[in-house]
């Protein structure tokens, strides 16, 4: 018969020795793989005890990795006997007070978005259930990547996405031997959090990405499954005077949306102010760029700084990967009203944590700790 652990039961094992984690509801025995774990020991340390099944399915893992954990496999999460440690409930969004009225997107306004901050709106996110939403709208912004417009059920209805969190999609998808295969990711809304009747996302879809591909050949019509919100960084007004960010690629999304929020809000005294290190390979990569120099252009308080390692000729920004110098030289310097944000691809990140704690930031104490001075999305 098959093992069953409660949540409790499973984060006693959270030592290194002796190391349990939950994936996809199922209990995995890790202490014998932690040293030799190609992600390193220490995302392996910072989730043990945990449900690990959002952080291992946002690394992409293979189907080599997944038969690894088919020799970890102690046991079943058990259903009934669950009683403790379940997942953190993030309270449903609640509109940033005096949220900016005016609308800081550079297109032209919808027809069916409030340009006030709305306070009765319902909100449409379930945290632990997937609910279905249609494809109203797709604009394609270069060859791979596409900007999703999905239908809420009530035209006066929002999101429900806290600042700084993101969503998770779900798709059912049908693998090369016929069967299905459950895949979820996770997805930030470029759209602006009191945005009524809609949401949109951003993605970049890879040849060979499972979600991503497949949200990109919906067609409208079409619905997606969506729960949320998830994450432990929450963003309010003036936490700290200075935000440093750093992102690669598509990593731009949860950025935009604390940029957003924090622009939005200057209007009722947010006054932080935030320096952005944008990495990409070449200029065609870099996404949203109109909007993120329309922002700078408006705003004194927000600079953002392109990093391109394949420069075209002309080139006037800075050139290679995220250096330490370049941290130091563009990022507020350690301190405590100082927050660094993180988004990127895995090498990436690795690479950035190393040079902010030998710039002197703190080292994250884990993974998803809000208050951790760098905080890694
Ligand atoms: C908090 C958070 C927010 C995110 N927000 C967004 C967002 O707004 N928009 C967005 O597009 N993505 C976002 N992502 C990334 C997203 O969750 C998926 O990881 C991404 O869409 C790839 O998933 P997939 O299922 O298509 O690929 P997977 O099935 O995970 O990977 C399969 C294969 O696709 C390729 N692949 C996947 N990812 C990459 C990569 N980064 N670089 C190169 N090749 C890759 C590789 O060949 C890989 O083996 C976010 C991630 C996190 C953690
Ligand atoms: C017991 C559970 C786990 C197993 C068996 C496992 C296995 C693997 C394997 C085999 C790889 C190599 C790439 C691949 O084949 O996909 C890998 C890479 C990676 N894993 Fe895990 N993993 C586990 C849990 C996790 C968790 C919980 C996280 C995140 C918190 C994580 C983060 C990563 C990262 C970031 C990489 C990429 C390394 C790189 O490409 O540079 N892994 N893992």
């Amino acid at each position: 018969m098959v093992q069953e652990f409660t949540r409790d039961q499973v984060a006693s094992h959270s030592s290194k020795d002796d190391l349990y984690l939950i994936v996809r509801n199922k209990v995995y025995n890790a202490s014998e793989f932690v040293a030799e774990h190609p992600g390193g020991e220490e995302v392996l340390l910072e989730i043990a005890g945990r449900d690990a099944t959002e952080a291992y399915e946002d690394a992409g893992h293979s189907e080599e990795a997944d038969e690894i954990l088919v020799d970890l496999f102690v046991g079943e999460l058990s259903a009934n006997l669950d009683v403790g440690n379940p997942e953190p409930v993030v309270e449903p969004s609640k509109p940033i007070t005096g949220y900016n009225k005016q609308d800081l997107t550079i297109s032209k306004p919808r027809k069916e978005a409030t340009d006030s901050a709305p306070n009765s709106l319902s909100s449409f996110l379930v945290h632990e259930s997937f609910q279905e939403t249609e494809l109203v709208e797709k604009t394609y912004i270069s060859h791979n990547v596409v900007i999703c417009r999905f239908k809420l059920p009530q035209s006066n209805q929002t999101l429900g996405l806290p600042i700084g969190q993101h969503l998770s999609i779900g798709a059912i998808l049908t693998q090369p031997d016929g069967n299905t295969k459950e895949f979820i990711r996770s997805y930030t809304p470029i759209s602006k959090s009191h945005e009524a009747g809609y949401f949109e996302i951003l993605v970049k879809s890879y040849p060979k990405g499972n979600v991503s591909k497949h949200i990109a050949s919906l067609e409208l019509g079409d619905k997606i499954r969506v729960r949320g919100p998830k994450g432990a960084f929450l963003y309010t007004p003036n936490m700290v005077r200075h935000i440093g960010m750093v992102a690669g690629g598509s990593g731009i999304t949860p950025m935009l949306q604390v940029i957003q929020a924090v622009l939005g809000g200057r209007s009722s005294g947010d006054t932080t102010e935030i320096d952005f290190i944008f990495a990409n390979v070449g200029l065609e990569d870099i996404l949203l760029k109109e909007r993120l120099d329309a922002l700078a252009e408006m705003d004194q308080g927000f600079r953002v700084h392109y990093v391109l390692e394949k420069p075209p000729s002309q080139w006037k920004g800075r050139v290679g990967y995220v250096t330490a110098d370049m941290i130091s030289e563009l990022l507020p310097k350690p301190a405590q009203h100082v927050k660094i944000l993180v988004c990127g691809p895995p090498p990436m990140v690795r690479s950035l944590k190393i040079s902010l704690e030998d710039l002197g930031f703190e080292r994250p104490l884990a993974a998803d700790n809000p208050g951790n001075q760098v905080f890694v999305f």
